[in-house]
């Protein structure tokens, strides 16, 4: 099993409440959490575009750094592990975004990917004059279809001359080209995401579901997994969950209870009125998952929640959902939940017996 952390980018991680441990990203933060990533055999760091925060009185992320910037001052700074941006396709042309990906293509050395994102909150975009209007709801992946097409020239052959109908390439040119081929990661689930991921992404990302269930999602992944055999074309998926861990499992409960008491549902509803400003999608985008009641407080993220034990034995089950390659996992904390995973949990999982051995045999 692959294992990814999504780092810190924005304000408080991905729990929406007042009394869980309030931060604001920093190059430090998510330079603490990616070397401790790197250090404990992690596969690889991904970091999610944002524009806009929800507000409330934990202002959840209403501070957010930028992807590629923050990709790019990692990237020098570490050595093995895979490192992903988020691209935000409405706000970058193709050939920038393509060009930035081989800038940091070229600092790690061949450890750069990217996560295509359509957006879905209409003021992350609206505030600058960049959303083009809501019919845009029903169009996301065709734009983005057109996007990872030129992206992929550019990569592939240095140049495009792509004509559709949002863009037109003339003649088009970039140089270098990546040392190692860029992959793509896209996490839509609707069907129009799902037929986009097919065609053009390497990986995809499936929300783990509830609270120590960790298979809850394996109906999901079967799903995608269905969904891109279609095109006869590999895509590794990925589970995204959030571990909150102690030495026992009341110790960890008991951190879940306080971070729910603190529930900050002004920020919530401004999410429930984002998610539901998507008319257009019809029922098939899981844009609005985010926004139900059962555990909304960590944006619903499948949580894993017990002692280090108890943690390491879901994990193990996770690995065993056909079709997964892995997780991508968020903490509540996230310096010393990076750290607690490498030296607590991960040495627990059967999973990942060959990367404690490779780390002690490097020691
Ligand atoms: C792991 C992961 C990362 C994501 N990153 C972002 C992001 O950085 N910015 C964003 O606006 N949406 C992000 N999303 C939302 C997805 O891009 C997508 O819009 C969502 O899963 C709904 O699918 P749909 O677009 O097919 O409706 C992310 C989702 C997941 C699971």
């Amino acid at each position: 099993m692959d294992i990814g952390v999504f780092i810190p980018i924005g304000r408080n991680g991905w729990l929406v409440s007042t009394t869980s441990p309030q931060y604001n990203p920093s190059f430090e933060l998510n330079k603490q959490t990616t070397l401790n990533a790197e250090r404990y055999g992690f596969d690889f760091a991904l970091s999610m575009i944002k524009l806009r925060g929800f507000g409330g009185q934990s202002g959840f992320w209403d501070q957010n750094l930028e992807s590629f910037t923050l990709m790019a001052g990692l990237a020098a700074i570490t050595s093995r592990i895979k490192l992903y941006a988020t691209v935000p396709t409405l706000v970058i042309p193709p050939a920038i975004a393509a060009r930035m990906g081989v800038t940091i293509d070229s600092i790690s050395n061949g450890r750069f990917g990217l996560n295509i994102i359509t957006g879905w909150q209409r003021p992350e975009y609206s505030q600058m004059g960049l959303w083009p209007g809501d019919e845009y709801f029903a169009r996301r992946y065709d734009f983005a279809a057109e996007y990872v097409q030129i992206m992929q020239e550019l990569w592939a052959t240095g140049r495009s001359d792509f004509k559709g109908e949002f863009f037109k390439m003339e003649d088009c040119r970039l140089e270098p080209r990546p040392q190692t081929p860029i992959k793509l990661i896209s996490a839509g689930q609707s069907e129009a995401g799902m037929k986009f991921i097919a065609k053009y992404a390497d990986y995809n990302f499936v929300f783990g579901m509830g609270f120590n269930t960790p298979t809850a999602c394996a109906p999901t992944v079967d799903r995608l997994q269905k969904a891109s055999a279609v095109s006869g074309r590999t895509v590794a998926t990925y589970g995204l969950f959030m571990i909150i861990a102690g030495e026992t499992d009341a110790e960890a409960k008991a951190k879940w209870d306080l971070y729910k008491s603190g529930a900050d549902h002004e920020a919530l509803r401004w999410l429930t009125q984002q998610s539901n400003a998507d008319t257009k999608s019809g029922t098939d985008t899981n844009v609005r998952h985010m926004s139900s009641e059962v555990s909304n407080v960590n944006l619903n993220i499948g949580l894993l929640c017990g002692s280090y034990a108890s943690v390491a034995k879901m994990m193990d089950e996770i690995d065993a959902i056909p079709g997964l390659a892995g997780v991508l996992l968020t903490f509540d904390e996230f310096v010393s939940g990076t750290k607690m995973f490498g030296e607590r949990i991960q040495p627990l999982m059967k999973t990942r017996q060959h990367v404690v051995q490779s780390l002690k045999a490097a020691e």
